[in-house]
């Protein structure tokens, strides 16, 4: 009975520190942007999820019926809660909206490295603009959070593309809707697929050997110069691009973005930029994702509204930066160690505890019976800076022997001092 479920982890208080380490500079590349933090419940309607374009996402579902017999879902994203709260406020909300959010998700999936079947999952976004400095900005968000983690562009490329541009082909060869994003979905798996297995996906959703074909090799297309070759001269999908490298150049974050039309992303929402930061090696998966999703909300039911965003799992990255040598060591962060060296002396202990704490330093009170043998280990173990001694020798003239752990220098104080 000590094994959780499957895919799922349990965070003692190493990892926690952890955790809570990630989640900070997560908050403080969101809060640098100016964006504010939200929530919402982690199970969700399951109608929220269904989407017809086969995606893996609403295949990998954990969905149950409720005792009052409701189908629900644990979410599997973020993106459909959000669109949710915004359509609820319709009107009401001044715009555009800048909201993050670190929601822990729930995905049936194989799990390997870097994929769980929980993870948590740092999710910012912009609503009610169309304006590509929208997405740049995100992009400066993502960049902000990969330098103070230690990361550098040597580490990292984020590979930028935009839905357009398959669109602006297959829509000339009259392929357009639904099957345009089935489309999407499976090009998506180039990378995971062998290219026999997708071209028989591609020619099952009816495409002709010609139009796969044409697909293949403008995925292959990793520099605009190519692309404004391949599209034609008055491209939507060239301008919308060429305005977000400049955006992104204005940042001065130009060497951590390359265009690659093979980021085409695996969720049938997207309409405009699409991009996913990887590791330069390519060993690991994509650390993160998102792009311009501007019908979302009609496919729920509502008016539409612009959107642009991304989500960023904590587990690849966690993985990258043990690789670079970049996960910090982190102590527990007590200031103080107080024990009394014996019982009649605890009550002292207690009250010079409290007087501690509400002078706001942190205080690990020794509550049992313990020698001094026993209070240094714990507090090399904690990593304390202080231990605050009340031994009878020193309080028979009042006075509290406080040692310095980092110094090693010995003081002896009177309570009124503390
Ligand atoms: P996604 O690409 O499905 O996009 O997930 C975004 C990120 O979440 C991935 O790049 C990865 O870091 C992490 N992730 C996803 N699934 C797992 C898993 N099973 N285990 C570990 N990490 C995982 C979305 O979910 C979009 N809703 C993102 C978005 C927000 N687009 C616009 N706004």
């Amino acid at each position: 009975m000590t094994q959780g479920v499957r895919g799922t982890r349990d965070f003692y208080p190493d990892d926690m520190r952890l955790r809570n380490w990630l989640f900070d500079n997560f908050i403080n590349a969101s809060l640098l942007h100016g964006f504010e933090e939200y929530d919402a419940p982690i199970l969700e309607r399951e109608e929220l999820y269904t989407r017809k374009q086969g995606e893996e996402i609403t295949q990998q579902l954990y969905n149950f019926q409720d005792k009052g017999d409701r189908k629900v879902a644990l979410r599997p994203e973020m993106t459909p809660s959000l669109a949710r709260m915004v359509m609820a406020r319709a009107g009401g909300l001044p715009m555009p909206i800048k909201w993050f959010s670190i929601p822990q998700c729930w995905r049936y999936e194989r799990t390997q490295r870097g994929r769980g079947r929980e993870h948590y999952q740092w999710n910012v976004d912009i609503w009610g603009t169309t304006e590509i400095s929208a997405d740049a900005e995100l992009i400066s968000v993502i960049v902000t959070f990969f330098e103070g983690v230690g990361l550098t562009s040597e580490d990292i490329v984020i590979r930028i593309s935009s839905r357009k541009v398959l669109e602006e082909v297959l829509g000339s060869l009259d392929i357009e809707g639904d099957a345009f994003a089935q489309t999407c979905i499976i090009v998506d798996k180039m990378d995971k697929l062998s290219s026999e297995v997708i071209g028989e996906q591609l020619s099952k959703l009816g495409h002709t050997s010609e139009v796969i074909t044409t697909i293949q090799s403008v995925l292959g297309i990793k520099d605009m110069r190519g692309l404004k070759k391949s599209l034609k001269a008055e491209s939507l999908a060239v301008s919308e691009l060429n305005s977000l490298f400049d955006e992104i150049d204005s940042y001065g974050i130009s060497e951590w973005v390359e265009f690659d039309a093979s980021i085409v992303r695996g969720l049938a929402y997207y309409t405009g930029s699409v991009f996913e930061a990887h590791d330069r090696k390519g060993k690991f998966r994509a650390i993160c994702g998102g792009g311009r999703y501007d019908k979302l909300i009609s496919t729920l039911g509502g008016k539409d509204l612009p959107a642009t965003g991304f989500g960023f799992g904590d587990m690849v990255i966690m993985e990258l930066l043990a690789e670079k040598d970049l996960v910090p060591r982190l102590v527990s962060g007590i200031d103080d160690i107080v024990i009394s060296l014996n019982p009649d002396l605890r009550n002292v202990a207690v009250r010079v505890a409290a007087s501690l704490r509400d002078s706001d330093r942190t205080v690990d009170l020794v509550l049992e019976d313990k020698k001094m043998k026993w209070a240094f280990k714990h507090a090399e173990r904690i990593g304390a800076k202080r231990l605050v001694l009340i031994a009878p020798n020193e309080w028979s003239r009042k006075k509290i022997k406080v040692k310095d752990l980092e110094t090693g220098e010995e003081s002896e104080i009177s309570l009124d001092d503390i």
